[in-house]
């Protein structure tokens, strides 16, 4: 008997601990499937780029898609209503006027301007590694470093970092297909707490304005117009989760990558010239956000195997799995192999593409490539002590804990 198409299930355990392999076959048995009446799931890097870059497509779930009527999405829906929707959920007009002031304040002058500041922070880390001779990649370094960043960026305080990292996650959860009412709840007892402490902060900045990225937001302007108070909260309540919440997984996920592609690391080790196409292939290679969603606001039609054509409808999902268009062997050759020399790695799709292209790209790069080429040159000797582990998510790919032996001078690998 013929074996059944794979079906792209987020939820399946199998999937969850190698999402790879279901991509493969994917692309290759059903690359364009309908799994749900209204769900539509792309695996091809061409079906998904166009799909990112076609003005036909909106980031406008709430508004767009069909409404569903499980307890998760009411509830959800009745949430959004009530507050000021972000940028990575809005279509033009109104997503072009909030890019652009955002734009003018997050430059890639102020970006690079955090190279020192990020270069200190990880040698803080990594002296305190060489000292004791052992480091948990996650919470010591790959965490602290964007959360140090992003604070600094917006000028706020650093001393309330774990209860900061237990809302900022709590609010992740959230946007998993995974997340119960139980997840919600929690997501906005935390959205109850950041907010305050953010308009506490913000009304303070405003009083005393300075060279950090919030003071810019307060002033941003595009010919006259502003953020007002609830856009300026959103926004920056997306920075600080965008912040932490994917940069810790890149450096995690980049990290174990080079662990297990040894020729790779000492590569890399050897030649600062690969640094910027080093971290191009390790976002193709591993990507912390494995999919996102679109809504067709007109009929669209994509090619399947053996002629057979699949149509999007106004009103379904789109689902765009970036992590099997970053291992498509139509733009990527030997794909599931890590080539920090690869030539095309920058086409990858881990930031997306189109308008929604993730406005911290540079950022996320520049700590990455700081905190893993800084890693690596430091130790010759970086051995995992346990088997790493994965943390329960679907749409954010990441570890849970990565526990490192380090040494400055090389020893024989067991
Ligand atoms: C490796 C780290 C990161 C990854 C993989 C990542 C990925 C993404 C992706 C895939 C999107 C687009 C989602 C969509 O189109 O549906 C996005 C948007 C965005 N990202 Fe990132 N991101 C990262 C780090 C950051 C950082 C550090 C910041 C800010 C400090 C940031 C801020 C944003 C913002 C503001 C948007 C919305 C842009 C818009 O809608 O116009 N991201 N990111």
């Amino acid at each position: 008997m013929a074996e059944a198409a794979p079906v792209w299930n987020p939820l399946d355990p199998e999937f969850r601990a190698d999402p790879y392999s279901t991509y493969a076959r994917l692309r290759a048995e059903a690359p364009v499937t309908r799994t749900d009446l209204d769900t539509v799931v792309l695996a091809r890097y061409h079906d998904v780029a166009q799909t990112l870059r076609g003005a036909q497509f909106s980031r406008d779930i709430d508004a767009n898609a069909t409404p569903r009527t499980d307890p998760v999405s009411l509830r959800r829906r009745e949430r959004r209503a009530q507050g000021a929707r972000s940028i990575l959920n809005l279509d033009p007009p109104d997503h072009t006027r909030l890019r652009r002031i955002v734009t003018t304040a997050f430059t890639p002058t102020s970006i690079e301007r955090l190279r020192p500041r990020i270069q200190a922070m990880v040698d803080t880390v990594l002296d305190r590694a060489e000292a004791s001779g052992q480091m948990e990649l996650i919470g010591d370094l790959a965490f602290p470093v964007p959360f140090l960043v992003i604070s600094e960026l917006l000028d706020m305080p650093t001393d309330e970092s774990d209860m900061i990292r237990n809302w900022s996650e709590a609010i992740t959860a959230s946007l998993e297909p995974t997340a119960t009412i139980e997840t919600l709840d929690e997501a906005e007892a935390a959205i109850a707490n950041l907010v305050p402490y953010l308009i506490a902060v913000i009304e303070e900045r405003r009083t005393n304005l300075g060279e950090d990225l919030l003071s810019a937001l307060l002033i941003a302007e595009d010919e006259g117009d502003r953020l007002d108070a609830q856009e300026l909260i959103t926004f920056v309540v997306l920075l600080y989760v965008a912040g932490h919440e994917t940069t810790v997984n890149l450096i995690g996920n980049a990290m174990l990558a080079l662990l297990n592609n040894r020729d790779q690391l000492e590569l890399w080790r050897s030649d600062p010239g690969l640094d910027d196409n080093a971290i191009d292939e390790l976002l193709r290679f591993d990507g912390p956000v494995q999919h996102t969603v679109r809504v067709p606001m007109e009929h669209v039609e994509y090619a399947g195997l053996n002629g057979e054509i699949v149509a999007a409808n106004p009103g379904d999902l789109v689902f765009t799995l970036l992590g099997s268009a970053n291992r498509d062997p139509e733009v990527f050759t030997d794909p599931d192999r890590l080539w920090l020399a690869r030539p095309n790695a920058s086409r990858h799709l881990a930031f997306a593409a189109g308008i929604h292209y993730c406005l911290g790209a540079s950022l996320a790069k520049l700590e990455a490539k700081i905190a893993v080429s800084s890693l690596i040159r430091r130790f010759e000797h970086i051995e995992m002590l346990s088997e790493p582990s994965f943390r329960d998510r679907v749409t954010i790919r990441g570890l849970d804990r990565l526990e490192l032996e380090v040494s400055a001078t090389a020893r024989q690998r067991s």
